[in-house]
C-alpha cells in the first residue's frame, strides 16, 4: 500500500488531451490551494466555456478541463496544465501552465503567484489585456514566460526581476509602456529574450554583455537609443 503510494507520488503526470479541446489531468494530492488559484484564473482569464470540475483533490485528480472551440479553431492552440508529484515534500504541484492561441479575452489575476511551483507559463497569443500583478515576481523556479501577442498595457513590472531562474523571456506584441527593464541585465542565465513594443521615453537599451549564455534576441518597436557599451 505504502509502496504503490510512493510510486504513484513519484511520477510526474501529465494532463492528458483527447482531441484539441477536452483535457483531463490526472496525479496525486495537488493542494486545494492550487486547485483553487487554477479556478480563480480560469475565471478572471474569461474561460467561460470551461467547465472546471474537481473530483478529488486527494487522489490528485484535478478536473476536467473543457474550452468550447472558438469560431475558427487554431490548430496551434494548446491548453495544458502539468502537474509533477517528485517533490520531497510528497505532494504534487502545478508546475506549467500552457494557454496558447485560444482567444481568451481576459485579465491576469494576482493568484497566479499561488502557483508558486511554476516553472513554465505560456499564454502566447491571446487577448489577454491590462496590467501584470506584480505578484508574478513570486515563482522562484520559473524559467520560461512568455506573455507574448497579447494586448497587457502599464508598466513592466520591476519584480519580474527577481525571476532569476528564467531562460525564457518573451513580452513582444503588446502595448507596454515605461521604461525598459534594466533588469534584464542580470539575468545572466538568459537565452532567450524577445522584447518590443514599449512606448516610453528614448531611453538607453539594458547592457546585456553579462548574459553569456544568450543564444536569440528579438527586439522591435521600442523608443529607444542603442549604446555601444
Ligand atoms: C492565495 O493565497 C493567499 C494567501 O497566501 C490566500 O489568501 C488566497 O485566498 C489564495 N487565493 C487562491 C485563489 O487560492
Ligand atoms: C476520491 O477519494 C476517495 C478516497 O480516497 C476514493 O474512495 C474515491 O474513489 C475517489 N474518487 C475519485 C472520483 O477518484
Ligand atoms: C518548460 O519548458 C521547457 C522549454 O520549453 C521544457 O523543456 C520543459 O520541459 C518545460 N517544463 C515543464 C515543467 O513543463
Ligand atoms: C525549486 O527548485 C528546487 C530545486 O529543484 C526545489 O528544491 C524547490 O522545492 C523548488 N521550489 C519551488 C517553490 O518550486
Ligand atoms: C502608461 O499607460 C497608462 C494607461 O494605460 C497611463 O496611466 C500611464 O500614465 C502610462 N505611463 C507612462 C509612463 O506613459
Ligand atoms: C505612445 O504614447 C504617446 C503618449 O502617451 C502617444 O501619443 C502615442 O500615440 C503612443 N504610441 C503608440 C504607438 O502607442
Amino acid at each position: 500500500m505504502i509502496v504503490l503510494k510512493h510510486v504513484l507520488l513519484l511520477s510526474a503526470l501529465v494532463l492528458v488531451c483527447s482531441g484539441i479541446w477536452t483535457c483531463v489531468v490526472e496525479s496525486s494530492g495537488v493542494p486545494q490551494e492550487e486547485v483553487d488559484a487554477l479556478k480563480q484564473i480560469a475565471k478572471t482569464m474569461g474561460i467561460t466555456a470551461w467547465e472546471f470540475k474537481l473530483f478529488n483533490a486527494s487522489d490528485c485528480v484535478v478536473g476536467t478541463v473543457e474550452i468550447a472551440p472558438p469560431a475558427q479553431p487554431d490548430q496551434e492552440a494548446e491548453s495544458t496544465v502539468t502537474c509533477d508529484c517528485s517533490f520531497s515534500d510528497a505532494t504534487c504541484h502545478i508546475v506549467s501552465i500552457i494557454l496558447k492561441r485560444l482567444n481568451l479575452p481576459g485579465t491576469l489575476p494576482p493568484e497566479l503567484a499561488n502557483l508558486t511551483y511554476l516553472q513554465n507559463i505560456s499564454l502566447l497569443a491571446n487577448r489577454l489585456s491590462g496590467e501584470i500583478p506584480k505578484e508574478i515576481g513570486n515563482f522562484a523556479n520559473l524559467s520560461y514566460l512568455s506573455l507574448e501577442a497579447n494586448q497587457f498595457s502599464g508598466p513592466v513590472p520591476s519584480e519580474i526581476g527577481k525571476l532569476v531562474n528564467l531562460h525564457t523571456f518573451r513580452i513582444n506584441d503588446n502595448n507596454f509602456n515605461g521604461t525598459i527593464p534594466d533588469f534584464i541585465q542580470n539575468w545572466i542565465q538568459l537565452t532567450r529574450l524577445r522584447i518590443s513594443d514599449i512606448n516610453g521615453t528614448n531611453q538607453p537599451f539594458p547592457v546585456l554583455d553579462n548574459i553569456k549564455s544568450l543564444r536569440r534576441l528579438y527586439v522591435g518597436c521600442l523608443s529607444v537609443l542603442f549604446m555601444k557599451a
